[in-house]
């Protein structure tokens, strides 16, 4: 599991009008920490991802992982989207096992590791299925599933449940805390929603309005293992007051509807 240092991160996108996204925004996430990165759309939190990720270059600053300079993308990092973009017509199982295929590890040994993470998202009984044959729900399990089985030292996901209705969603949420629970993998968790960025996260970093910086961080010391009925619990309504009130100060509705 991954330690991630992040020291003075700019991010300015060129152009005939530069656009300056990120402010020099220093982070540190220990082993196995799950951070939340919360704050309204525009604000950067995808830029901080990508460049996480490998996806997008850093105008100045430093990412290491365990110490280690930051490269282009690679399977260390297992990014999860909004979307899962799953090949149709492949299987559930081989849309799972594509990544390690490639890689050439063997058979049996992605074998083994397909099923144990496909019964982890409980899609057990849907190896078979074909993406257009699940909810949008099940494919975001698939998405899980698959980087899940690269075994990644971190798991980047920006707004991976955004997309979904609020029932399924929650299940979701409760999946990944026991998905976490269980690998304790290093999660970078990308959100514009204070539940939950307060239920799944061990720290809310909330970033101010672009071009971002950390405005505040929240260690959330509500016990684990958590389930959704965390979210009506009088410690839970007290942190998402206290960062209701942050996420106004930094972003006033003024400068929100200027943009
Ligand atoms: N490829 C790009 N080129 C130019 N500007 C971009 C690009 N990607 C994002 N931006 C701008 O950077 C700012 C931050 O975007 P983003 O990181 O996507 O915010 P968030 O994920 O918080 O919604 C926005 O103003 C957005 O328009
Ligand atoms: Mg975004």
């Amino acid at each position: 599991m991954a330690r991630i240092e992040i020291s003075s991160l700019a991010k300015v996108y060129p152009g005939p009008k530069p656009v300056n996204a990120l402010d020099h925004v220093s982070l540190d996430v220990a082993e196995g920490e799950f951070i939340a990165l919360l704050g309204p759309s525009g604000c950067g939190k995808s830029t901080l991802l990508n460049i996480l990720a490998g996806f997008e270059s850093k105008t100045e600053g430093e990412v290491r992982f365990d110490g280690q300079p930051v490269g282009k993308a690679g399977p260390d990092r297992g990014v999860v989207f909004q979307e899962a973009a799953l090949f149709p017509w492949l299987t559930v199982f081989d849309n799972v096992t594509f990544g390690p295929r490639m890689q050439g590890v063997a058979k049996p040994v992605y074998e083994k590791i397909a099923h144990d993470m496909l019964a982890l998202v409980g899609l057990r009984d849907f190896a078979h299925a074909y993406p257009s044959q699940l909810s949008g729900g099940m494919r975001q399990r698939v998405g899980i599933a698959r980087v899940l089985v690269m075994k990644p030292r971190a798991l980047l996901m920006d707004e991976p449940f955004g997309a979904l209705d609020a029932q399924t969603r929650l299940s979701m949420q409760e999946l990944l805390l026991e998905v976490w629970q269980r690998l304790k993998t290093t999660v970078v968790f990308v959100t514009h929603d204070i539940d939950e960025a307060v239920l799944l996260a061990d720290r809310v970093c909330i970033m101010s309005a672009r071009p971002a910086r950390i405005a505040r961080q929240i260690n959330i010391d509500l016990p684990r293992p958590r389930s959704i009925d965390d979210l009506t619990t009088p410690a839970f309504i007290r942190y998402k007051a206290e960062i209701m009130q942050v996420m106004r100060d930094a972003h006033p509705a003024k400068a929100i509807a200027a943009e």
